[in-house]
């Protein structure tokens, strides 16, 4: 059976911490599924990590359909997010709506991830009226970048911070099962995920969330255009593939 959203929230509930990860092909989706992590995002860093954009704005409804539809083929038990792309949801409601049932219904994800905080509110709503689970998203919203003047932490100054925490309760009575929080102060994520009672998930946002998130091919140490503060590297895979290959090609000869 596929881990449900109510089996993501007990988790808080018991103080059990999350492990969420990217996934964007099947391979991956499999192994990361098989050590048993219990949320898998097919996120729109895809754009970057495996399509080499600079940004996530380019991305498109089609490029995370496909690589949604091979990561529900690699991982059986793990809940799917799919992020929704750049202005999928903002144009108006219906548009949102239709957006999030082709990730459900074509790519088969679970659920799906848009950013931002009171200005969505009403869109997660009619979602998850819809039966469609939502994950938020927070801090460091990579698809406003050109408004938040790059990659930059969030929530530093006492009225963003105080934006944050308001933002984060009006999602949670929206009927958000989570949050992601991305560089975010440590002890403002701390203080937010203590608050309300769905889990925060973070990335550059301190220890004490309730779970935690990583781009795979950062933490596996594939991608090395840009290594972000907040992704350890458990593995050097650029490395060891570049090494195997060298190899490879010293043999043919
Ligand atoms: O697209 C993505 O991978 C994300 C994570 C950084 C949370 O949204």
């Amino acid at each position: 059976m596929r881990i449900t959203i109510d089996e993501i929230k007990a988790m808080k509930q018991r103080k059990e911490k999350i492990p969420m990860l990217t996934a964007y092909d099947y391979v991956t989706a499999k192994i990361i599924d098989e050590v048993g992590v219990p949320l898998i995002l097919v996120g729109d860093s895809l754009g970057m990590v495996m399509l080499g954009y600079e940004s996530t704005i380019p991305v498109t409804m089609d490029d995370i359909i496909h690589h949604t539809k091979a990561v529900a083929r690699g991982a059986k038990k793990a809940l799917i997010v799919a992020d929704m792309p750049f202005m999928t949801y903002h144009i108006d409601i219906s548009d949102a709506l239709y957006n999030a049932a082709r990730l459900i219904q074509e790519g088969g994800a679970q659920a799906v991830k848009p950013e931002g905080g009171e200005d969505i509110a009403e869109v997660v709503r009619r979602l998850v009226d819809c039966g469609i689970p939502v994950m938020g998203h927070m801090g460091l919203t990579p698809q406003s970048m050109y408004q938040l003047g790059g990659f930059k932490v969030q929530g530093k100054t006492p009225e963003t911070a105080r934006k944050l925490f308001k933002d984060a309760q009006i999602l949670e009575q929206a009927g958000a099962f989570s949050i992601v929080f991305e560089c975010v102060p440590a002890p403002l994520s701390k203080l937010i995920a203590e608050t309300v009672s769905i889990p925060i998930i973070g990335i550059g946002a301190g220890p004490d969330c309730d779970g935690q998130v990583q781009v795979a091919h950062d933490m596996l140490g594939l991608y090395t255009d840009l290594v972000p503060k907040h992704a350890k590297q458990y593995a050097r895979l650029a490395e060891e593939i570049k090494n195997a290959v060298t190899d490879y090609v010293t043999e043919v000869k």
